[in-house]
């Protein structure tokens, strides 16, 4: 991507289900907005008509998904949602905060299904249009938080159980320590407004509010 002074900023916000990444991404762009940017939310999968129809795919499909088809659909929707919504954002000056983006396809489909990670992370960087947050908060709870946390109704990903969200878990938390500047760790268990605080220093400090 050229860079520009006027360019946005691409913040992504990661973690297992229930961790409290749709709460904290709405926070991020109330304090952007408060700061006088333009500043917009996106969600993945979806945030485009044609990413929302693959969102659907992805998440209430009856029909058993190959792993492979899960993580392609879900890089797909990533490529929809990067060319048609956050490049052209960031490029005209506006904030994007991402509610997941590419480190979940490491965590889930790498973490939690068990693909190659290294895999998984060129067809990332294909799907990105090799763009990369500027950054990332991983929150990070227990599983057994996570499952006092969660909705009575759960998509097909959030069906998978413990193991499987705790090896996604454990993904995230090698992704952090790989990339310690990017990824930065939060505790999720603390009070939300808790959590909102030190996201917003974090914010404040690193991007140069
Ligand atoms: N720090 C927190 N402490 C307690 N409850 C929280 C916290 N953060 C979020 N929640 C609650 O947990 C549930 C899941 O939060 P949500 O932001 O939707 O998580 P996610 O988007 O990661 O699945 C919501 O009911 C939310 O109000
Ligand atoms: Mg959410």
């Amino acid at each position: 991507m050229t860079e520009s002074i006027s360019s946005g900023k691409f913040i992504t916000v990661e973690g297992i289900d229930g961790c409290g990444k749709t709460t904290q991404a709405e926070f991020i762009i109330d304090g952007l907005v408060e700061a006088g940017l333009s500043a917009k939310i996106v969600r993945e999968p979806g945030g485009d008509p044609i990413s929302e129809s693959i969102r659907k795919l992805l998440l209430h499909a009856e029909e058993s998904m190959s792993d492979r088809a899960e993580a392609l659909l879900m890089i797909a929707s990533r490529a929809q949602l990067t060319d048609k919504v956050i490049l052209p954002q960031v490029i005209n000056g506006t904030w994007v905060v991402a509610d997941r983006y590419a480190d979940s396809t490491l965590a889930y489909q790498g973490g939690g299904r068990g693909l190659s990670v290294q895999s998984l992370d060129s067809i990332n960087e294909f799907g990105t249009y090799t763009l990369k947050p500027d950054l990332t908060f991983f929150i990070d709870i227990s599983v057994d938080v996570a499952n006092t946390r969660m909705r009575v109704e759960r998509d097909r990903i959030e069906k998978e159980g413990d193991g499987f969200q705790q090896r996604v878990r454990e993904q995230y938390l090698k992704l952090h320590e790989n990339e310690p500047e990017r990824v930065i760790l939060i505790n999720g268990e603390q009070s939300i407004e808790d959590v909102r605080a030190e996201i917003w220093n974090h914010v404040k400090e690193k991007l140069e509010l």
